[in-house]
Parts: structure tokens; sequence; C-alpha cells
């Protein structure tokens, strides 16, 4: 058998030709799989044994989307190859000789959903779930997604679907008009589909082609309203990107000019999308986070992760309430201690604010809140800590009273218990007490812990690949996506990212406007600018860290006066209604105060002369730091590779995913430009804060990525 033919096998029982894609493990769509499908279908029409064709997934899933590495190979230049695009095999299911009906068990998703429209009937499980997720890689629908989906459920819940990636389940899709049947899961989806594909040949049912169908279809000017709202919305949300209008305007085509003329409309922007930055940005992020899931010695070391069900977190404050309802959400039952009873009662009243706002907002039903709730204990003391399998510790940043606790759970916890701490700036090494050094490390949260996506897992040279293992198991399990890193100070995103709180007072120091500053920033597609961020984390704490990354790394930094001379004034930010900017509620406001205590910094930063530059310029002031640091983590072996920076920086400081993350973002600038600009200014202006790092220097002489 040819690849292609092992790719989607055929079976042919009282002539009705079934076509499985097997592919493993989520039946993409390879090269393969497509000439498989075009040679199968082809031979099908073709043979007067067969009156009608089922197409069915492998291994309990229909077809879970595109081959996304030929996507990034095309992309980048590669050519299209020989594949056929499913687009244009896609004639061959909806208007062949024979009708098709799909057999959706499991995922049918992007062209897998595409490829299902395209069949004349689809029998889903309720089990299944189906979706068209292609604006989150920054491209469209390219195989008549566009066209066909606002056919079946109509142009609001088509765009809805698209602009949000959502993906539904079986109920849903045939609430909605995906799927014609929904039966159980299993074989029955596959039977019930080769009974309806007799009822279309024998013409007993009505042979429908979704291209060709407008019933479902609003009236034009509502439809066309319906695209303008999503415009308006889309354009609010998504900043500097321009898939979310393609895709409007691939649906707009379909339904004032006709399914034809947006077909071409779609392909012709799916072509363009395939090659934009913002495409290539969110696709190197997909494997950029597949990628941080693997950790050399650890994922392929042959061990087995122990699961973890039971976990004690110590301190329910702002993070230790956090995590505590991060967990509970995931199914681990929580003993939440804190020192008395008040601080307890009021930890435990927090998780159950966030439990009962996930049940309020419709993410949970009351009966899996409940659930959710009956999994945390609180307590003031050790009871039941010796049956736990791990604890993360969240209590006060004080290194005397960590090192306390540590060694009090040290004795109290069984030798098998993982230990935790989620410090900000304490070395996990001064942390872990005598003989327990293996079981030790850092699970760096981020603010607010029950929605921040990142958690760093922080090893230290004795933590154990096995205590390692089994917290990344967690992590995945708490829907985190950890970042594996090595023990330094601020670990890795505080630490690549005080390049940004320090490039940014360096240039209030020289003269540029914080507020514009800010809005550079934002404009490239930060959530905020660091001034506006300063306020939000509160300006105290942002002194008090950047007192402890200073005396980490006293080479680089530069420290503007600001912050402090605020601090001084009682602008603490956000929280004491002015710092930066002043504050009506969250609502900032720039303040016309701020003035006197910039100039004041400024003499502190002996009135350096001012300079102008671009937006463009700012940005790349307060980022390229941000890569050169990087470079340093890379260098010292902090991170395993690149792409893990790039991860961390857009799940915990927001760094824009379109633009791929910072490595990736310098990367198509070049490291040698991004060299050259760094030293450009360490010389011109004399600060050392700019100073290129060695490996950006050595990647920047022989022109190497700053991917690999
Ligand atoms: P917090 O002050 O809100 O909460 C700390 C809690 O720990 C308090 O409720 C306190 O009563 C409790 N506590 C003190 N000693 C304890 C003990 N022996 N046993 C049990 N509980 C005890 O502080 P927050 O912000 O939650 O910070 C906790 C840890 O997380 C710190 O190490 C901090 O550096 C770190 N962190 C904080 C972040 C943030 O954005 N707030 C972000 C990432 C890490």
């Amino acid at each position: 058998m040819s690849d292609a033919e092992q790719a989607v096998r055929l079976e042919l029982s009282e002539q009705i030709a079934t076509l499985i894609v097997d592919n493993p493990p989520v039946n993409a769509l390879s090269a393969a799989v497509m000439s498989g499908l075009e040679e199968r279908l082809r031979a099908a029409h073709a043979d007067p044994q067969v009156v009608a064709i089922v197409l069915a997934g492998a291994a309990a899933t229909f077809v879970a989307g595109a081959d996304i590495s030929r996507l990034q190979a095309i992309g980048s230049g590669a050519p299209l190859g020989s594949g056929r695009s499913l687009a244009a095999i896609l004639p061959l299911v909806e208007s062949g000789e024979k009708p098709t009906v799909a057999a959706i068990d499991g995922f049918a998703l992007g062209g897998g959903l595409e490829l299902a429209m395209a069949c004349n009937a689809r029998v889903g499980s309720t089990r299944c779930r189906v979706g068209l997720p292609e604006l989150k890689l920054g491209l469209i629908p390219g195989a008549g997604g566009t066209q066909r989906l606002p056919r079946l459920v109509g142009v609001q819940r088509a765009v809805d679907m698209m602009l949000g990636s959502t993906q539904i389940d079986g109920r849903q899709a045939r609430e909605l008009g995906i799927l014609d049947e929904l039966v159980d899961p299993g074989s029955n989806v596959v039977e019930r589909a080769q009974l309806v594909a007799r009822e279309l040949a024998d013409g007993r049912r009505e042979l429908r082609r979704a291209l060709e169908r407008d019933d479902r279809l609003e009236p034009l000017d509502d439809a066309r309203r319906i695209i303008a709202d999503a415009r308006a919305a889309a354009a609010k949300k998504h900043r500097n990107v321009g898939y979310p209008d393609a895709c409007l305007d691939a649906v707009l085509e379909g339904v004032e000019k006709g399914a034809k003329a947006g077909f071409s409309r779609e392909q012709q922007l799916f072509r363009e999308l395939l090659v934009s930055d913002a495409a290539r940005g969110l696709i190197h992020v997909f494997f950029a986070t597949r990628a941080a899931a693997k950790v050399p010695g650890v994922t392929d070391a042959g061990l087995t992760a122990s699961p973890i069900e039971r976990v004690g977190v110590l301190g329910g404050g702002t993070m230790g309430s956090g995590i505590a309802t991060a967990l509970v959400s995931a199914g681990v039952e929580v003993r939440l201690k804190e020192v008395d009873d008040a601080a307890l009662e009021a930890g435990v009243a927090r998780v159950r604010g966030n439990v009962e706002r996930n049940v309020t907002q419709g993410r949970i039903t009351r009966e899996q809140g409940d659930a959710t709730l009956a999994r945390l204990r609180g307590q003031t003391d050790y009871a039941g800590f010796s049956d736990l399998d791990m604890v993360i510790e969240a209590a006060t940043e004080k290194v005397e009273l960590k090192q306390q606790i540590f060694r009090e759970l040290a004795e109290r916890t069984s030798d098998r218990a993982i230990l935790a701490s989620n410090t900000s700036s304490i070395d996990i090494e001064h942390l872990a007490p005598e003989g327990a050094a293996g079981r030790v490390l850092g699970t760096h949260f981020f603010s607010p812990a029950h929605i921040m996506k990142l958690v760093e897992v922080v090893r230290s040279a004795k933590t154990s690949p096995q205590t390692l293992l089994d917290t990344l198991g967690l992590a995945k399990k708490m829907k985190k996506t950890a970042v594996t890193v090595v023990n330094c100070p601020g670990f890795l995103i505080n630490r690549v990212f005080m390049r940004y709180g320090q490039a940014a007072g360096w240039l209030i120091d020289r003269g540029v406007d914080p507020y514009r500053v800010d809005r550079a920033l934002y404009d490239f597609g930060m959530p905020m600018g660091p001034n506006r961020m300063g306020d939000l984390a509160g300006l105290d704490v942002s002194v008090f860290a950047a007192g402890i990354m200073d005396a980490a790394y006293p080479d680089h930094a530069y420290r503007s006066a600001l912050r402090g001379l605020l601090v001084e004034a009682g602008r603490l930010g956000e929280k004491s209604g002015s710092g930066h900017y002043r504050y009506e509620g969250r609502k900032a406001e720039e303040a016309p105060k701020l003035a006197g205590f910039v100039a004041r910094a400024r003499e502190l930063a002996g009135s350096p002369e001012p300079i102008s530059p671009s937006d463009e310029e700012i940005v790349q002031m307060a980022l390229f730091g941000v890569v050169n640091e990087a470079c340093r983590a890379i260098e010292e072996g902090i991170v395993v590779r690149p792409g893990d920076i790039d991860v961390a920086a857009i799940l915990g400081m927001g760094f824009p995913a379109y633009r791929g993350g910072p490595m990736k973002w310098a990367d198509g600038i070049g490291a040698r430009a991004v060299h050259d600009a760094l030293a450009d200014w360490r010389t011109r202006y004399g600060a050392a804060l700019f100073e290129p790092s060695r490996l950006l220097a050595g990647k920047a002489k022989s022109s190497a990525s700053l991917l690999d």
C-alpha cells in the first residue's frame, strides 16, 4: 500500500464505500491524507459497485485539522509541493456522482469540519467537538469554511464561531444545524452514517449541498449589519492584525455575491494570510507552546509521572487563594493553611468568591461549583499534611519565614511529597532544608493565579527529574502552560522584563513623555504601557522588586528616580488613586502633576540631553533590552530553548502573540540589526543598560537566528 492508501483506508460493504482517515494521533490533513482522499474519492465515484460514500476517522476522532507544519513550511516560502489543497478536493465530496456522509466522532476542527461540511449530510456523536479555529493561527478557513458554515447555521452564529475560534459539542452542533443526526459515541456513528448514505442513494432523503443553500442566511441587510457589528467588536479586541477583517470580508462577499464569489475571495485572502507576519508569529507560538512541555533529561528520561491528587497550599492571600482556586477547579483536593482563623476565613472566602464567579458567569454549573468547593478544606495546623502529594507555599515574601516553613514541611510531609514555593524573588536553593533538596522546586504563578495561564517551574541544581516531571503533570492538569526555568534571581519573566521597566525610566529621564512611551507600546500591541503597568502592580511593589533585581544584576542596571519619588509622595498607583496616572475607579487619566516628578527625576539623573525618538524607536528601546537579557538567560542555560521565552512573555506579560513573542519578533528584525541598535545607543548615550550580550553579539556576527 502507498502512503496515501494507508492514510485513507477503504472499506466496502453493501455498496457503501467507507473512507477512513488514519493518520495518528489526530488524523491531521497531511499531504498523504489529501492524496489518499482524492484517490479514494475518485475510485469510489468511478466504481459501479458503490452507491454512496461515508467519510470517517480512525481512533475515535474525525479530522482534527490541517497539518500545521505544512502550513508553516508554505508560509515560510516552501513550494506547495505535489500535494493538493483541501479546497481543490472538496468538489469531489460535495458534488461528485455519489452522495457523501460524514461520520463524526471526536474532533472535526478546521479543515476537518470543512471536509465534513462539504459532505451531503453529517452524523455526529454526542462527544464530538467541531469548530473552525483557524483565526487562532492568524488564518481564516481556507477550504470553503467561510461560505459553508454561514449557509448551515446563519451568518451570526458562523461569525461568532469563527471569530471566537469556538469549539462546540455534538448537541450544540445538532441544534445549530451543522449535524443532521446525533447519536451516541462509538461504532454506531459510522453505522448510522452508512444508513443515511443509503437513504441518500435511494432518494429517500433529500440530497443537500451546503454551498447551494441559502435557507439559513439572514436577509441581506441583517447579514450586513451583523458583519459590521462583528467588525467593530473585532477591531477593539484584535489590534494590528488583518485576519478578523479578512474572515468577515469573505463571508460578506459570499452573502452579497453568492458562494462562488465568496469562495474565490476566501481563497485569495487565505493565501495572503498564510505568508503574513501574524500567521507566522501565531504558528511559531503554537509549536513553541508544544515544545515547552518537553524538558530534556526529564520528559524523555523514561520516568512515569505520579499523579498529584492532594495538595497543601500555605497562605490564602492574593496568590495562595488563586492557586487553591486553580487546584480545586482541576479536581485536586486542597488543604489551605493560614496563620489564624481570621486569615483563613478571608482566604477561603476568596476561593469561594472565585468559584462562585465561575458559576454566576456560566463557566461551570451550580453542581460543578459545589463539587469544586467541596474539595477545599481550610485549617490553621498541619493536620493531614503527611498524606499530601505536594505542598505549594504562598506565604508572605520573607526569607526566614519561608525557611522556617520549609523546615516544618520537610518534617511533616512524607519524603515523596513535593515541596514548592511560589516565591517571586527568593533563591529556591536557600529554601530547601538539608536532605530534602531533591523534592524542592519553585512554582511561580502569575497574578491572578486562577486566571493567568503561565507557571514558571523553577528547578535548582538539586531538584530531581521526578519532582519536575510530576509538577509539570500537575501544571497540565491545572490547564497551565509550564515553562521550566533554572533557578536564578527573577527566574525568567521578571528577569528579562526588568529591562523593560528600566528602559521606560531611561526614556523618561531622557525627556520622552511617559504617556507617549505608554502609547507607543500599547500601539505595538502590549496590553498597556510600562508606566500604566507599574501603576497597576503598585509602585511600592515595583520599587521593592527593582531593588532586588538591581542588586542581583548590577552590571547593566538603570533606574530612574521617578517611581521612588512617586512612592514617597504616596502615589502608589491605581490602588491609591494616583501614580503615573490619576484614577477614577479603574479608568486612568493623564495627571498634570506628573510633570513635576518627572522634572525632579531628570535632575537626579543629571539632566541628560533630551532625545526625540520615533514611536518605533521607543518600542525598540523598551524591548531590545528584553531580547538582550533573554540572550543572557539562554547563554546561562536558564531556559531550554528561545521559544520558551516567547511562550512565557505572551502568557506572563501579554506580549502580542501575533508577533510571536519577543524572540520571534526580534528575529524578524534580525540579530544584527538588534545588536547594532543596542551597540549604537550604548556608545551614543553611554548607557550600560544597552550593552549587547555576548550571545547576541555572536549571533549578529554570524547572522544566526535568535530562535536556534
Ligand atoms: P499576601 O500577603 O496576599 O498573602 C500571604 C499570606 O500568607 C497571608 O494571608 C499570610 O497570613 C499568609 N501566611 C504568612 N505566614 C504563613 C504561614 N506560616 N503559614 C500559612 N500562611 C502564612 O501575599 P501574596 O501576594 O499572595 O504573595 C505570596 C507569595 O507569592 C510571596 O512569596 C510573593 O512573593 C509571591 N508572588 C506574588 C505575586 C503577586 O502578584 N502578588 C506574584 C507571584 C508571586
